[in-house]
């Protein structure tokens, strides 16, 4: 495994993916910065934690990537997430589609995955995942949470790092295996919440996700595909 720290750089993902261009990596290769300035959170938002205090990390997949697809990358990342969380920290936690790791209803880490292509198979993955973990207060984030705020202790952000990167490493082997437990972590599978599209508010029951990763609803008992974009969940 290789580590790289940074004090601060603009976004851990913007990094890797410009070092990569200049230079081969290994697969694995892990850069993680007590700072970011320009951090990036998903559909354009901005990721932004205290400095110092939380991990954001960015990981390269490169090994046996042209054999997976995106969704299949963002379900073994999230698996991982989840097993790290609950068999080396006793947490319990949850996957909300597509890319939250939700603990105790509140939001503990993001995942942002960016891809590249050579013609139509994926030559390599940047997988960046900002976890809270030792900030406490979030102001104007009611929905966060931190290992801190769960367990009462701090964690050493590294080990933290190196931990989770063995998971990885491992659920990386088989991804397809992995993804089999994907429904079982999902955030409501099998209940029923509402939800908003197209300005409607209306009830479905999380019935899991198709190959591409788009979310299935029973609605009215008929099953219906919904796209990121197209659904809030109003839970
Ligand atoms: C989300 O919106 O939930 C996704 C957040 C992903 C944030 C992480 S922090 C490390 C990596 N670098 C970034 O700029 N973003 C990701």
């Amino acid at each position: 495994m290789n580590i790289v720290k940074l004090h601060a750089t603009t976004s851990t993902n913007d990094e890797l993916k410009s070092r990569f261009r200049e230079s081969v990596l290994p697969h694995l290769t892990a850069i993680y910065s007590l700072k970011q300035t320009r951090g990036k959170g998903q559909q354009g938002a901005q990721w932004v934690t205290e400095d110092g205090k939380n991990l954001t990390f960015s990981v390269l997949i490169t090994e046996g990537v042209s054999d997976l697809t995106p969704f299949l990358i963002n379900q073994v990342v999230s698996v991982s997430i989840v097993e790290w969380l609950k068999n080396d920290l006793q947490i319990q936690s949850k996957i909300k589609w597509p890319n939250d790791i939700l603990s105790v209803n509140h939001k503990l880490a993001g995942i942002l995955i960016e891809n590249s292509y050579s013609g139509n198979f994926l030559s390599s993955s940047v997988v960046g995942i900002g976890l809270n973990v030792n900030q406490v207060e979030f102001e104007g984030l009611p929905k966060a949470i931190s290992l801190k705020n769960i367990t009462g202790k701090e964690f050493e952000l590294e080990v933290l790092l190196i931990s989770f990167l063995n998971v990885l490493k491992n659920n990386l082997r088989d991804p397809l295996k992995v993804a089999q437990d994907y429904n079982k972590y999902l955030f409501k599978y099998r209940q029923v919440i509402s939800f908003e599209s197209s300005n409607a508010v209306f009830n479905g029951r999380v019935e899991g996700t198709d190959k591409d990763g788009k979310l299935i609803l029973r609605v009215d008992n008929e099953l219906k595909i919904y796209d990121l974009k197209e659904l809030k969940w109003m839970y």
